[in-house]
Formats: C-alpha cells, sequence, structure tokens
C-alpha cells in the first residue's frame, strides 16, 4: 500500500514534466512555423488580424522594408560586416549563435532545434526573403509564451491556452479552447519583457538593442508619467501597434503630431556707437515630444 502510494505520488510528479518534455521541438522553419501559426484566428478576429499582419511584429526577422537585418550574423567569421556571433561555416550556427531570438523570436529558444538555427543562416545568406518571413511574433508569441512572467508562482503558459486581459471561458477556436486571465497584458512590463532595459548582459557576448522599456522606467515614470504603452500604442486593442516605419506617409503624421518645434524669434539692430548698426537676431527654440520615452529608440 504505502509502495503504491508512493508509486502515485511519483506519477503525478512525473505527469506534468513528461507532458511538456514529451512536445518534440522544430527541426525546421515550417515546422517551428506550423507550432505558432495563428491563421485560425483570421476567421473571427479579421480586423485585428489585418492590424497585425501590417505590424512589425509580423515580420520581426525581416527588418525594415526587408532588409533581413540579422544577415551579418550568418556571414562568415572574419569576413567584413561579420559578428562575433558568426561561424566560418552556416552549418554550424546553433539558436545560440542567435541571441536575437530572445525577442524577435522567442519561440525558437523555447521549440526549435539548432537545425533551424542552420535553416536561417543559410535562409538569410540566399535572400530567401519568403522562407525567413515565416517567422514571426504570431498572436501565440504573444498570447501564450510571453503572457506569464512569474513562473516560478504561476507555471510555464499552458497548452492549447491563450491568455489575455480578460478570460473567456468557451473559446470558438479548434485548438485554443479557452482564454484566461494573464495579471500582465494591460501593464508596461509585457511589452517591456522584449522592449529591453539596457545592454543585454546574460550572454557571453554582451550586446545592446531596443532597451526604450528602460528609458519608460527611468525617465518617463520618475517625470509623472502615468499612461502604459497600451494606453498610447493601442487604443481600441489596435494591433498595427504603430509605427510602421515600412509605411513612410503614415509614420511622418505619427512624428508631426508627437514632436513640436516651438521657434520663436527676434531681430534687432545694435547701435554699437554713433552711425554703427550691427544685425543680431535671438532664437529660440523648443522642441517636445509626447513619447513615454526617448525617440528614436536604440
Ligand atoms: C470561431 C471564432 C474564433 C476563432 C477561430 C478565434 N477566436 Fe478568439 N474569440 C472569439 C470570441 C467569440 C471571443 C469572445 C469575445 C468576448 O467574449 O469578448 C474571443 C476572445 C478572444 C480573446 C480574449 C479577448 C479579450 O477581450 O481579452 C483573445 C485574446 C482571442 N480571442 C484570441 C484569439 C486567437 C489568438 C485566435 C487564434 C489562435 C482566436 N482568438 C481564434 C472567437 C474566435
Ligand atoms: C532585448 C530584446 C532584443 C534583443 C535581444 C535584440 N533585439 Fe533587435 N529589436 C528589439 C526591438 C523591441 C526592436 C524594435 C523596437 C525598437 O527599435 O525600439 C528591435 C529592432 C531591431 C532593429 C531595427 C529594426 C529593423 O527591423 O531593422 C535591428 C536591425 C535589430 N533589432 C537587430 C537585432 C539583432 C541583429 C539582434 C541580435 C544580435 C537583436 N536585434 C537583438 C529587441 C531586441
Ligand atoms: C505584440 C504582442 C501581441 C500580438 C502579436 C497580438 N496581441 Fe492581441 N493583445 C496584446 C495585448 C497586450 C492586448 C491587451 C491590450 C489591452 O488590454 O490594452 C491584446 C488584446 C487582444 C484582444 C482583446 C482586444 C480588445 O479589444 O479587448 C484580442 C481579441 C486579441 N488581442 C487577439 C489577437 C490576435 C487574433 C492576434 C494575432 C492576429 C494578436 N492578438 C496578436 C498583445 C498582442
Ligand atoms: C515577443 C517580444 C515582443 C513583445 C512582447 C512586444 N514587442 Fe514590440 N517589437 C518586438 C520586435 C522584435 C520588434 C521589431 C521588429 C522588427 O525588426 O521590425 C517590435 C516592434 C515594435 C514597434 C514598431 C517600431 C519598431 O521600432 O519596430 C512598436 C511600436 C512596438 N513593437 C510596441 C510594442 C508594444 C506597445 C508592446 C506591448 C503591448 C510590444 N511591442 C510587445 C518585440 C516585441
Ligand atoms: C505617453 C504615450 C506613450 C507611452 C506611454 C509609450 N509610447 Fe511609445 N511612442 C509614443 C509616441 C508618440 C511615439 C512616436 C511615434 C513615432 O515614432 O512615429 C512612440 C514611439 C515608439 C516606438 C518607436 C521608437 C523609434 O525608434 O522611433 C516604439 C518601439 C515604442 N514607442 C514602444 C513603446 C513601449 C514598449 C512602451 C512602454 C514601455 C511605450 N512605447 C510607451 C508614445 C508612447
Amino acid at each position: 500500500m504505502r509502495f503504491l502510494k508512493l508509486f502515485m505520488v511519483l506519477l503525478f510528479i512525473a505527469l506534468p514534466l513528461a507532458a511538456f518534455a514529451a512536445e518534440k521541438k522544430a527541426n525546421s522553419i515550417d515546422e517551428l512555423a506550423k507550432m505558432y501559426d495563428s491563421s485560425s484566428c483570421k476567421k473571427c478576429h479579421a480586423e485585428i488580424y489585418a492590424q497585425w499582419e501590417k505590424s512589425h511584429h509580423a515580420r520581426s526577422l525581416m527588418g525594415v522594408k526587408g532588409g533581413l537585418m540579422l544577415t551579418p550574423l550568418a556571414l562568415k567569421k572574419g569576413t567584413p560586416g561579420s559578428t562575433a556571433f558568426s561561424e566560418d561555416d552556416p552549418k554550424k550556427m546553433t539558436i545560440k549563435n542567435f541571441p536575437c531570438f530572445k525577442c524577435h523570436l522567442p519561440q525558437a529558444v523555447i521549440s526549435a532545434e539548432d537545425s533551424v538555427a542552420v535553416e536561417l543562416a543559410e535562409a538569410l545568406l540566399a535572400k530567401d526573403s519568403a522562407k525567413v518571413g515565416k517567422l514571426q511574433i504570431t498572436c501565440i508569441v504573444c498570447h501564450n509564451t510571453k503572457a506569464i512572467i512569474h513562473k516560478r508562482e504561476l507555471g510555464e503558459p499552458r497548452k492549447n491556452v491563450l491568455y489575455s486581459s480578460k478570460a473567456v471561458a468557451q473559446h470558438p477556436d479548434g485548438k485554443y479552447k479557452a482564454v484566461e486571465k494573464s495579471a500582465i497584458f494591460k501593464d508596461s512590463v509585457y511589452c517591456g519583457q522584449c522592449h529591453g532595459l539596457g545592454p543585454n548582459l546574460e550572454f557571453d557576448q554582451p550586446f545592446q538593442c531596443a532597451n526604450l522599456y528602460g528609458s519608460y522606467l527611468h525617465s518617463y515614470i520618475p517625470s509623472g508619467g502615468a499612461q502604459t504603452c497600451q494606453d498610447c500604442h493601442m487604443q481600441k486593442g489596435d494591433h498595427l501597434i504603430a509605427p510602421n516605419f515600412n509605411d513612410d506617409k503614415g509614420t511622418s503624421e505619427l512624428l508631426a503630431k508627437a514632436i513640436s518645434l516651438d521657434v520663436q524669434t527676434l531681430g534687432y539692430e545694435w547701435l554699437r556707437k554713433a552711425g554703427t548698426y550691427i544685425s543680431k537676431v535671438v532664437v529660440n527654440t523648443k522642441i517636445t515630444q509626447t513619447a513615454g520615452h526617448r525617440i528614436p529608440d536604440g
């Protein structure tokens, strides 16, 4: 009997671990894209889907205007433009050679084999944008993978469950049958997971990319700022999450609204001595911006 109890206890401990480990990692870009595919959401959330499709999150490895900005990492080590993360053969690339995945493709860190890094490096070198473009920050990445930060208390995000600012007990999607409430969806820390505090010091070769969340926390909030990233960037649930740098007109309009330049001038002539007038001008400029952080970032 005692043995049976012990066995049951062990079984219960083993089950959840087994369920997690049983999930096979993706061996190819197509497999990884399929695991985090959110095309099923389009049918019912058409407007949000259309906004997301135009957003930078939907092309997180593509770079501005299709610039394939991860290419330097795939270049042969030591050649012009290569980086400390480059290898002398793209076949040697691993997930660790792309520390950028931490924010640009978090699903690769937990669900991809090194073969995905090799395939990506080869696709970058071949300028195969169609293939690179399959890797995105999809609805699933935001509404599942990045939905829980206090994992010691709350555990990992569960399979086939979505998380959002409110729960939906019966969610009619074929795979994601419930939406649970996440504590962070309305908070800036949610975006701060990827929008950076400063240099990424945890890697064996530190580097810096986005650090706007640092500026938000240490400048905007201490100066009395009270809005969240979502308040300013996701009004009415807008998933374009502008600016969209591929849209020059939209970006200029946003910037024109966000940045104001006040110029006051005073022109006069200075009577230095009788009959000698020297032209002078005083120009006062004041640039203000309404963002909750420094712009531009980076
Ligand atoms: C068959 C239709 C259908 C499909 C497919 C579907 N949804 Fe939903 N979704 C709904 C409905 C209906 C609600 C509930 C709306 C409500 O009660 O406010 C909902 C609610 C949600 C919510 C919670 C909304 C909130 O207010 O916080 C999220 C998040 C969500 N869906 C994401 C997704 C994602 C991601 C997918 C794709 C994996 C998806 N949905 C697929 C119909 C669908
Ligand atoms: C801490 C998270 C984080 C890490 C790590 C990170 N990035 Fe970024 N990166 C971002 C975010 C967020 C943006 C967009 C927002 C911004 O620029 O403020 C961005 C923007 C960029 C841009 C400019 C926009 C574009 O698409 O052309 C480039 C280039 C870039 N990242 C390259 C890299 C490379 C290369 C690495 C790895 C060596 C990397 N990033 C690692 C978060 C990160
Ligand atoms: C960059 C992360 C991110 C991505 C990508 C993303 N979402 Fe969201 N989504 C959020 C956040 C954050 C909120 C909560 C916003 C708020 O409450 O202010 C949200 C809210 C929602 C809501 C509730 C909207 C409302 O009006 O109340 C739905 C539904 C939803 N998302 C569906 C989707 C679908 C479908 C996709 C893919 C097409 C998607 N999301 C992609 C972060 C994301
Ligand atoms: C999973 C990581 C992740 C999360 C979570 C995330 N972002 Fe991003 N975001 C990125 C990356 C990476 C880019 C840049 C993609 C590219 O290279 O163009 C980006 C781009 C953007 C951009 C476009 C401007 C630019 O420089 O590319 C805005 C604005 C933005 N994010 C705001 C937000 C807000 C607001 C939230 C929270 C609701 C959020 N993001 C959540 C990773 C993330
Ligand atoms: C008070 C409103 C406000 C808050 C709060 C805010 N933003 Fe912004 N954000 C803006 C404005 C305005 C711009 C400038 C618009 C533009 O560049 O076209 C901007 C620009 C950006 C950009 C583009 C940066 C670049 O290099 O040009 C990113 C990325 C971004 N915000 C992300 C965030 C994230 C993440 C948070 C929360 C940590 C946040 N924002 C909080 C208003 C805000």
